[in-house]
Protein backbone atom coordinates (compact mmCIF):
# COMPACT_ATOMS: atom_id res chain seq x y z
CA UNK A 1 0.00 0.00 0.00
CA UNK A 2 1.36 3.73 -0.93
CA UNK A 3 0.79 6.25 1.82
CA UNK A 4 1.11 10.20 1.32
CA UNK A 5 1.85 12.47 3.89
CA UNK A 6 1.89 16.00 3.12
CA UNK A 7 3.99 18.15 5.62
CA UNK A 8 6.28 14.60 6.28
CA UNK A 9 8.71 16.82 8.07
CA UNK A 10 6.81 18.19 10.25
CA UNK A 11 5.94 17.38 13.72
CA UNK A 12 3.16 15.26 13.32
CA UNK A 13 4.14 14.34 9.77
CA UNK A 14 7.20 12.52 10.95
CA UNK A 15 5.81 11.37 14.04
CA UNK A 16 3.13 9.53 11.11
CA UNK A 17 6.04 8.29 9.08
CA UNK A 18 7.37 6.59 11.84
CA UNK A 19 4.36 4.86 13.50
CA UNK A 20 3.92 3.83 9.46
CA UNK A 21 6.98 2.09 8.77
CA UNK A 22 6.71 0.42 12.57
CA UNK A 23 3.82 -1.51 10.78
CA UNK A 24 5.43 -2.66 7.66
CA UNK A 25 3.79 -3.21 4.92
CA UNK A 26 3.48 0.38 3.19
CA UNK A 27 5.56 2.54 1.33
CA UNK A 28 5.71 6.07 2.84
CA UNK A 29 6.22 9.05 0.28
CA UNK A 30 5.77 12.50 2.00
CA UNK A 31 5.58 16.67 0.41
CA UNK A 32 7.88 18.84 2.32
CA UNK A 33 8.77 22.73 1.06
CA UNK A 34 11.73 23.32 -0.68
CA UNK A 35 15.00 23.32 2.01
CA UNK A 36 12.55 22.81 4.90
CA UNK A 37 14.37 21.33 7.62
CA UNK A 38 14.85 17.78 7.95
CA UNK A 39 15.73 16.99 11.33
CA UNK A 40 12.86 15.34 12.26
CA UNK A 41 12.59 12.83 9.78
CA UNK A 42 16.73 12.07 9.74
CA UNK A 43 16.18 8.59 11.64
CA UNK A 44 14.05 7.53 8.30
CA UNK A 45 15.04 9.32 5.42
CA UNK A 46 16.24 6.20 3.23
CA UNK A 47 13.30 4.43 4.05
CA UNK A 48 10.68 6.82 2.63
CA UNK A 49 10.54 9.17 -0.90
CA UNK A 50 10.44 12.73 -0.03
CA UNK A 51 8.94 15.01 -2.76
CA UNK A 52 9.85 18.57 -3.00
CA UNK A 53 6.67 20.44 -3.46
CA UNK A 54 4.58 23.45 -2.52
CA UNK A 55 0.82 23.00 -2.32
CA UNK A 56 -0.37 26.31 -3.30
CA UNK A 57 0.90 25.46 -6.58
CA UNK A 58 -1.50 23.37 -8.44
CA UNK A 59 0.54 22.06 -11.02
CA UNK A 60 3.39 20.48 -8.90
CA UNK A 61 0.36 18.68 -6.53
CA UNK A 62 -1.45 17.43 -9.89
CA UNK A 63 1.88 15.51 -10.63
CA UNK A 64 2.61 14.32 -7.53
CA UNK A 65 -0.69 12.40 -7.15
CA UNK A 66 -0.49 11.15 -10.81
CA UNK A 67 2.78 10.09 -10.26
CA UNK A 68 2.92 8.40 -7.25
CA UNK A 69 -0.82 7.07 -7.04
CA UNK A 70 -1.25 6.83 -3.19
CA UNK A 71 -3.97 4.61 -1.52
CA UNK A 72 -4.25 6.72 1.16
CA UNK A 73 -3.49 10.82 1.90
CA UNK A 74 -2.91 12.20 4.82
CA UNK A 75 -2.98 16.15 4.39
CA UNK A 76 -1.22 17.27 7.36
CA UNK A 77 0.82 20.08 6.22
CA UNK A 78 -0.03 23.75 7.23
CA UNK A 79 0.89 26.86 8.80
CA UNK A 80 -0.01 25.43 11.94
CA UNK A 81 1.01 28.23 14.69
CA UNK A 82 -1.66 30.18 15.65
CA UNK A 83 0.56 33.63 16.61
CA UNK A 84 1.93 33.77 12.62
CA UNK A 85 -1.72 33.56 11.45
CA UNK A 86 -2.14 37.42 13.06
CA UNK A 87 1.00 38.27 11.06
CA UNK A 88 0.23 36.37 8.27
CA UNK A 89 -2.75 36.35 7.69
CA UNK A 90 -3.41 35.92 3.84
CA UNK A 91 -0.13 33.23 3.94
CA UNK A 92 -2.24 31.16 6.78
CA UNK A 93 -5.22 31.12 4.82
CA UNK A 94 -3.40 30.52 1.62
CA UNK A 95 -1.00 27.75 2.04
CA UNK A 96 -4.46 26.03 4.69
CA UNK A 97 -7.46 26.18 2.52
CA UNK A 98 -5.87 26.46 -1.21
CA UNK A 99 -3.45 23.90 -0.24
CA UNK A 100 -5.99 21.44 0.09
CA UNK A 101 -7.80 22.79 -2.63
CA UNK A 102 -5.43 21.84 -4.28
CA UNK A 103 -4.87 18.14 -3.24
CA UNK A 104 -8.64 17.52 -3.64
CA UNK A 105 -8.31 18.98 -7.12
CA UNK A 106 -5.32 16.75 -7.86
CA UNK A 107 -6.81 13.68 -6.94
CA UNK A 108 -10.10 14.50 -8.97
CA UNK A 109 -8.36 14.97 -12.27
CA UNK A 110 -6.18 12.16 -11.29
CA UNK A 111 -9.72 10.02 -11.51
CA UNK A 112 -9.42 7.84 -8.47
CA UNK A 113 -10.78 7.88 -4.90
CA UNK A 114 -7.92 7.64 -2.44
CA UNK A 115 -8.56 7.46 1.06
CA UNK A 116 -8.22 10.62 2.36
CA UNK A 117 -7.71 12.44 5.96
CA UNK A 118 -7.31 16.04 6.37
CA UNK A 119 -6.27 17.21 9.77
CA UNK A 120 -8.22 20.05 10.80
CA UNK A 121 -8.13 21.56 14.40
CA UNK A 122 -9.79 21.82 18.06
CA UNK A 123 -8.95 25.82 17.21
CA UNK A 124 -12.06 25.59 15.23
CA UNK A 125 -14.81 25.59 18.04
CA UNK A 126 -12.92 28.73 19.56
CA UNK A 127 -14.67 30.34 21.91
CA UNK A 128 -16.56 27.88 24.00
CA UNK A 129 -18.90 28.05 26.42
CA UNK A 130 -18.38 26.52 30.35
CA UNK A 131 -22.15 24.49 29.74
CA UNK A 132 -20.47 23.09 26.22
CA UNK A 133 -17.56 21.21 27.62
CA UNK A 134 -16.67 18.74 26.98
CA UNK A 135 -17.04 19.61 23.45
CA UNK A 136 -18.65 17.30 20.93
CA UNK A 137 -18.74 17.66 17.08
CA UNK A 138 -21.69 19.44 16.88
CA UNK A 139 -20.63 21.80 18.97
CA UNK A 140 -21.05 25.66 16.99
CA UNK A 141 -17.70 26.49 15.17
CA UNK A 142 -16.68 29.78 16.90
CA UNK A 143 -12.75 30.66 15.43
CA UNK A 144 -11.19 33.44 16.96
CA UNK A 145 -7.90 33.56 15.12
CA UNK A 146 -6.93 33.46 11.33
CA UNK A 147 -5.51 29.94 11.67
CA UNK A 148 -9.22 28.78 13.47
CA UNK A 149 -10.88 30.20 10.21
CA UNK A 150 -8.19 28.39 7.50
CA UNK A 151 -8.84 25.31 9.75
CA UNK A 152 -12.57 25.55 9.31
CA UNK A 153 -12.29 26.23 5.92
CA UNK A 154 -10.45 22.88 5.36
CA UNK A 155 -12.87 21.37 7.26
CA UNK A 156 -15.74 22.36 5.39
CA UNK A 157 -14.34 21.94 1.96
CA UNK A 158 -13.83 18.27 2.75
CA UNK A 159 -17.43 18.14 3.74
CA UNK A 160 -18.47 19.64 0.32
CA UNK A 161 -16.00 17.89 -1.66
CA UNK A 162 -17.51 14.57 0.14
CA UNK A 163 -21.06 15.92 -0.68
CA UNK A 164 -20.41 17.18 -4.44
CA UNK A 165 -18.17 14.09 -5.23
CA UNK A 166 -18.05 11.58 -2.77
CA UNK A 167 -14.36 12.08 -2.10
CA UNK A 168 -13.56 9.35 0.18
CA UNK A 169 -12.47 11.71 2.79
CA UNK A 170 -12.28 11.53 6.60
CA UNK A 171 -12.01 14.67 8.68
CA UNK A 172 -10.26 14.95 12.07
CA UNK A 173 -10.34 17.88 14.87
CA UNK A 174 -7.08 17.12 17.07
CA UNK A 175 -6.75 19.07 20.11
CA UNK A 176 -3.62 19.95 21.17
CA UNK A 177 -0.92 17.79 20.64
CA UNK A 178 2.63 17.54 22.20
CA UNK A 179 5.85 15.21 22.24
CA UNK A 180 9.38 15.09 21.30
CA UNK A 181 9.85 17.34 18.20
CA UNK A 182 7.59 19.61 18.94
CA UNK A 183 8.09 23.09 17.19
CA UNK A 184 9.87 25.64 19.37
CA UNK A 185 7.12 28.51 19.70
CA UNK A 186 4.36 25.40 20.64
CA UNK A 187 3.74 26.22 24.17
CA UNK A 188 5.04 22.89 25.77
CA UNK A 189 8.44 23.06 23.46
CA UNK A 190 8.80 26.68 24.50
CA UNK A 191 8.62 26.22 28.13
CA UNK A 192 10.76 23.15 28.48
CA UNK A 193 13.89 24.88 26.20
CA UNK A 194 13.14 28.15 28.82
CA UNK A 195 13.75 25.67 31.43
CA UNK A 196 17.00 23.84 30.21
CA UNK A 197 18.02 27.67 29.39
CA UNK A 198 17.56 28.37 32.86
CA UNK A 199 19.13 25.24 34.46
CA UNK A 200 21.95 26.40 32.14
CA UNK A 201 22.64 29.97 33.63
CA UNK A 202 21.96 31.12 29.89
CA UNK A 203 18.79 33.39 31.24
CA UNK A 204 17.22 34.32 34.74
CA UNK A 205 13.19 33.44 33.93
CA UNK A 206 10.64 31.52 32.07
CA UNK A 207 8.54 33.90 30.23
CA UNK A 208 4.99 33.30 29.70
CA UNK A 209 1.58 34.36 28.43
CA UNK A 210 -1.95 33.58 29.35
CA UNK A 211 -1.70 30.73 31.59
CA UNK A 212 -5.15 30.85 32.27
CA UNK A 213 -5.76 29.10 29.14
CA UNK A 214 -7.25 25.01 29.14
CA UNK A 215 -6.25 22.78 26.78
CA UNK A 216 -6.54 18.99 26.25
CA UNK A 217 -3.25 17.62 25.28
CA UNK A 218 -3.06 14.36 23.73
CA UNK A 219 0.66 12.64 22.80
CA UNK A 220 1.57 12.90 19.01
CA UNK A 221 2.22 9.43 18.95
CA UNK A 222 -0.77 8.68 20.24
CA UNK A 223 -2.35 11.45 17.43
CA UNK A 224 -0.53 9.91 14.51
CA UNK A 225 -2.24 6.14 16.07
CA UNK A 226 -5.51 7.55 15.71
CA UNK A 227 -4.91 9.23 12.28
CA UNK A 228 -4.22 6.05 11.37
CA UNK A 229 -7.04 4.27 12.73
CA UNK A 230 -9.17 7.14 10.72
CA UNK A 231 -8.53 5.75 7.83
CA UNK A 232 -8.78 2.27 8.90
CA UNK A 233 -12.30 2.54 10.34
CA UNK A 234 -13.70 6.19 9.94
CA UNK A 235 -16.58 6.93 7.75
CA UNK A 236 -16.33 9.01 4.76
CA UNK A 237 -17.34 12.52 5.23
CA UNK A 238 -17.78 12.22 8.98
CA UNK A 239 -15.76 14.61 11.28
CA UNK A 240 -14.18 13.10 14.83
CA UNK A 241 -12.57 14.76 17.70
CA UNK A 242 -9.44 13.58 18.76
CA UNK A 243 -8.71 13.94 22.31
CA UNK A 244 -8.30 12.83 25.81
CA UNK A 245 -11.19 14.44 27.38
CA UNK A 246 -8.72 16.14 30.58
CA UNK A 247 -7.76 19.72 30.52
CA UNK A 248 -5.00 21.29 31.91
CA UNK A 249 -4.22 25.48 32.10
CA UNK A 250 -1.22 26.70 30.78
CA UNK A 251 -0.23 27.07 34.53
CA UNK A 252 -0.34 23.49 35.52
CA UNK A 253 1.55 22.72 32.13
CA UNK A 254 4.37 25.04 33.78
CA UNK A 255 4.32 23.72 37.19
CA UNK A 256 4.19 20.02 35.81
CA UNK A 257 7.36 20.78 33.02
CA UNK A 258 9.25 22.78 36.34
CA UNK A 259 8.24 19.13 38.34
CA UNK A 260 10.01 17.19 35.93
CA UNK A 261 12.94 19.30 35.50
CA UNK A 262 13.36 19.49 39.35
CA UNK A 263 13.96 23.17 38.88
CA UNK A 264 12.12 26.23 40.59
CA UNK A 265 12.86 29.10 38.04
CA UNK A 266 11.19 32.62 38.61
CA UNK A 267 8.10 33.36 36.09
CA UNK A 268 7.15 36.28 34.71
CA UNK A 269 4.44 37.12 32.02
CA UNK A 270 5.32 39.37 29.01
CA UNK A 271 2.55 41.26 27.28
CA UNK A 272 3.98 40.72 23.82
CA UNK A 273 3.20 36.92 24.52
CA UNK A 274 -0.62 37.64 24.82
CA UNK A 275 -2.78 36.83 21.77
CA UNK A 276 -5.26 39.15 20.09
CA UNK A 277 -8.02 36.33 21.35
CA UNK A 278 -6.88 33.79 23.07
CA UNK A 279 -9.20 30.56 23.33
CA UNK A 280 -10.00 30.25 26.72
CA UNK A 281 -11.11 26.47 27.15
CA UNK A 282 -10.69 23.47 24.60
CA UNK A 283 -11.88 20.13 26.42
CA UNK A 284 -13.13 17.38 23.83
CA UNK A 285 -15.39 14.62 23.65
CA UNK A 286 -13.85 11.53 22.16
CA UNK A 287 -16.63 9.41 22.19
CA UNK A 288 -17.69 9.32 18.66
CA UNK A 289 -14.10 8.49 17.68
CA UNK A 290 -13.30 5.71 20.23
CA UNK A 291 -17.23 4.57 19.03
CA UNK A 292 -15.84 4.08 16.28
CA UNK A 293 -12.63 2.41 16.43
CA UNK A 294 -11.45 1.40 19.94
CA UNK A 295 -9.07 4.14 20.08
CA UNK A 296 -8.02 4.95 23.64
CA UNK A 297 -5.03 7.68 24.34
CA UNK A 298 -2.51 5.76 26.44
CA UNK A 299 0.67 7.83 27.01
CA UNK A 300 0.03 10.07 30.39
CA UNK A 301 1.01 13.75 29.74
CA UNK A 302 3.05 13.23 32.37
CA UNK A 303 5.20 10.85 30.18
CA UNK A 304 4.69 13.31 27.37
CA UNK A 305 6.26 16.50 29.53
CA UNK A 306 8.91 14.14 31.04
CA UNK A 307 9.97 13.12 27.24
CA UNK A 308 9.81 17.00 26.20
CA UNK A 309 11.99 18.18 28.42
CA UNK A 310 14.66 15.21 27.53
CA UNK A 311 14.38 15.96 24.34
CA UNK A 312 15.37 19.36 24.71
CA UNK A 313 17.76 18.91 27.73
CA UNK A 314 19.48 17.14 24.52
CA UNK A 315 19.85 19.90 22.11
CA UNK A 316 20.39 22.69 24.22
N1 LIG B 1 3.28 29.18 22.55
C1 LIG B 1 3.04 29.72 23.75
N2 LIG B 1 4.04 30.39 24.41
N3 LIG B 1 1.81 29.59 24.27
C2 LIG B 1 1.58 30.12 25.49
C3 LIG B 1 2.55 30.81 26.22
C4 LIG B 1 3.84 30.97 25.65
O1 LIG B 1 4.72 31.58 26.24
N4 LIG B 1 2.00 31.22 27.41
C5 LIG B 1 0.74 30.80 27.40
N5 LIG B 1 0.46 30.15 26.24
C6 LIG B 1 -0.84 29.57 25.88
C7 LIG B 1 -1.39 30.09 24.56
O2 LIG B 1 -1.93 31.40 24.72
C8 LIG B 1 -2.45 29.02 24.31
O3 LIG B 1 -3.59 29.31 25.07
C9 LIG B 1 -1.80 27.74 24.86
O4 LIG B 1 -0.71 28.19 25.68
C10 LIG B 1 -1.29 26.78 23.83
O5 LIG B 1 -0.54 27.50 22.87
P1 LIG B 1 0.20 26.75 21.63
O6 LIG B 1 1.10 25.70 22.13
O7 LIG B 1 0.79 27.83 20.80
O8 LIG B 1 -0.98 25.99 20.89
P2 LIG B 1 -2.45 26.45 20.42
O9 LIG B 1 -3.43 25.91 21.43
O10 LIG B 1 -2.50 27.91 20.14
O11 LIG B 1 -2.61 25.67 19.04
C11 LIG B 1 -2.17 24.32 18.93
O12 LIG B 1 -3.25 23.45 19.07
C12 LIG B 1 -4.18 23.45 18.01
C13 LIG B 1 -5.26 22.44 18.37
O13 LIG B 1 -6.12 23.02 19.34
C14 LIG B 1 -1.46 24.15 17.60
O14 LIG B 1 -0.79 22.91 17.61
C15 LIG B 1 -2.41 24.16 16.44
O15 LIG B 1 -1.72 23.85 15.23
C16 LIG B 1 -3.50 23.12 16.70
O16 LIG B 1 -4.42 23.09 15.65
Amino acid sequence: MKVLITGITGFAGSHLADYALARGGVQVFGTARWRSPSQNIEQIVDKITVIDADLRDASSVDSLVVDIKPDWIFHLAAQSYVVSSWKVPSETITTNIVGTVNVFEAVRRAKYSPRMLVACSSEEYGFVKPEEIPITEENALRPLSPYGVSKVGQDLLSYQYFKSYGTDVVRTRAFNHTGPRRGRVFVCSDFAIQIVEAQNGLRPYVSVGNVDAVRDFADVRDVVRAYWLALEKGEAGEVYNICTGKGYSIREVLAKLMAVSGADVEVRQDPKRLRPSDVPLLIGDNAKFSGRTGWHPEIPFEQTLSDIFDYWRQRI
